[in-house]
């Protein structure tokens, strides 16, 4: 198969207008479950270290959810003492947990057995985990689903919430789907002033 501008133009509109969205902007409208198989297949057509798609999926309940908030809402106070310097923080809404309407933790797969292209990159595994959101946070936008990714969150926790076993899988992510107000043309964070956008050539070793 091959590609066009069009195409192309396409792909570059999804990536650029992709945003992290939170609980100021969810609204309640729920997301059928033809579309979230289309977010979830989309994740199954990542790369991964060795084709080993190591990647779980857990779709929250309504009861975890709560937990999962509590935790977090602990965990956010928390964290203010490490921004002392920069009150906004404590102004932050940084999660949209209750607000979307559909909630999924993201799990790697511990590999007992030797995987191709892992041998000396432990963490190819955990990167190929990655992978399989950034598919589902694009597939999701294409189809003008929202989607936040929250980590202010102690892994701990959040398996024993799930009654999931750290020596056979590590949380990665803990994801927040829904319908949205709107999608800010840039990232809340660099509306707020938090960070700059770099340019590319702040990115390049030279
Ligand atoms: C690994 C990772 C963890 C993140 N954790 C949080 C989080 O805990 N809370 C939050 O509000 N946003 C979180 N974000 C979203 C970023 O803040 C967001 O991607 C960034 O500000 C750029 O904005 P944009 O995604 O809308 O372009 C996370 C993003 C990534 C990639």
């Amino acid at each position: 198969m091959k590609f066009n501008k069009k195409d192309l133009n396409t792909l570059t509109k999804i990536i650029t207008s992709r945003r992290d969205v939170r609980g100021n902007n969810f609204i309640n409208k729920k997301i059928s479950s033809k579309k979230l198989d289309i977010i979830l297949q989309s994740a199954l057509n990542a790369p991964s270290v060795g084709y080993s798609q190591p990647w779980k999926f857990l779709i929250v309940n309504k009861e975890e959810q709560e937990l999962v908030y509590n935790h977090f809402s602990k965990s956010f106070e928390k964290s203010k003492k490490n921004f002392i310097d920069k009150p906004l923080y404590n102004n932050l809404k940084l999660e949209g947990i209750k607000e979307s309407d559909i909630n999924i933790a993201v799990y790697y797969k511990k590999n007992k057995d030797n995987v191709l292209g892992q041998t000396y990159m432990k963490r190819t595994g955990e990167y190929s985990v990655v992978c399989a959101i950034l598919n589902m946070w694009l597939t999701a936008r294409a189809l003008n689903i929202g989607m936040g990714w929250v980590s202010i969150l102690k892994p701990k926790k959040i398996n024993k919430i799930f009654d999931i076993d750290k020596n056979e899988y590590k949380f990665i992510a803990y994801l927040c789907f829904g319908y949205t107000k709107e999608f800010y043309d840039e990232p809340e964070l660099k509306k707020l002033k938090w960070n700059n956008k770099k340019k590319l050539k702040d990115c390049l070793f030279t």
